[in-house]
């Protein structure tokens, strides 16, 4: 158990080529990503320098063991926004709770600048990122893409399966993400529910075809119900089963 360990780890802003080498170290231990894949030095320091930011986790001999990556954006309207690249924590420290450290300091960042959301993608059959996602962090979900990045990853972690994408939406200074963060939000009763496995790693390296077949339901699940104008706003993480995602009639509160 990690846990109580976590506050030796210092999180702050990324600002030296020493920082920025640390996330770029990082991104090959954890997606073993090849060189063609890594988000290069010098957009870390270009973000930096046109409004975005990245926050690292570093231990007691300044070591980068987490970092995120996040860049200024506008949606169709015009409207500013953060779009977050990356998150990542050295593999033997995850689960740790130095995920939500990186993100809630990406949170302060947004908020004393004055940007309402921050949105970023993850893969639907992840249901860590889901669990941290949606009920760690009080995300919602309106948007799901498929084959997101195509199949061109040399990342071991998007391996055998078509990359698609859920969009995560984090309204930094709403009422959902607070009573999240203090693990106040209990999700009701949906309208629509879509289970995923536990483990998706696993069941790609025992039954690929299986994998598959999972991921084609959920997109097919997944898209109906966001075209009926339902957004996911709910994780039920299940240590011993299926987890499920949780649909419920989109009020587009989480702007106020
Ligand atoms: C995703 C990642 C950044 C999260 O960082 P982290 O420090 O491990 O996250 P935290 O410890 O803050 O939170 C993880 C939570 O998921 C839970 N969890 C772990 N495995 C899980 C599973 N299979 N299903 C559901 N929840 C799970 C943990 O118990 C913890 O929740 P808890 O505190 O309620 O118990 C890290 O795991 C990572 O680097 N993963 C690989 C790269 C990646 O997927 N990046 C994100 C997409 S870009």
């Amino acid at each position: 158990m990690i846990e109580p360990s976590n506050s030796e780890y210092t999180i702050r802003e990324c600002t030296t080529v020493e920082d920025f080498a640390g996330c770029l170290n990082l991104q090959r231990k954890v997606w073993q990503f090849s060189d063609l894949d890594i988000t290069p030095l010098r957009s870390f320091v270009v973000t930096r320098h046109s409004g975005g930011a990245s926050f690292g986790a570093f231990d007691r001999d300044n070591q980068l063991v987490g970092f995120c990556l996040m860049l200024p954006a506008f949606d169709e309207t015009g409207k500013p926004y953060f779009y977050s690249q990356m998150l990542a924590v050295e593999p033997e420290l995850q689960n740790s709770g130095l995920g939500v450290r990186l993100k809630l300091a990406q949170r302060e960042f947004a908020l004393r600048v004055g940007i309402p959301m921050i949105t970023w993608t993850f893969d639907p059959l992840q249901s860590r990122n889901a669990h941290l996602n949606i009920n760690k962090l009080g995300c919602v979900i309106r948007k799901y893409k498929v084959n997101y990045y195509g199949n061109v990853s040399t990342s071991t972690l998007h391996a055998g399966l078509d990359t698609d994408r859920l969009f995560a939406e984090w309204w930094v200074g709403s009422g959902r993400v607070a009573d999240a963060l203090t693990g106040n939000r209990s999700a009701g009763q949906p309208e629509a529910v879509i289970e995923i496995p536990r483990d998706i790693d696993e069941l790609k390296q025992q039954d690929l075809g299986k994998a598959r077949q999972w991921q084609l339901q959920l997109r097919a699940d997944f898209q109906k119900f966001l075209s009926e104008g339902l957004y996911c706003a709910g994780f039920e993480a299940n240590p011993n089963g299926n987890s499920r995602y949780l649909f419920f009639k989109d009020e587009h509160q989480e702007e106020n």
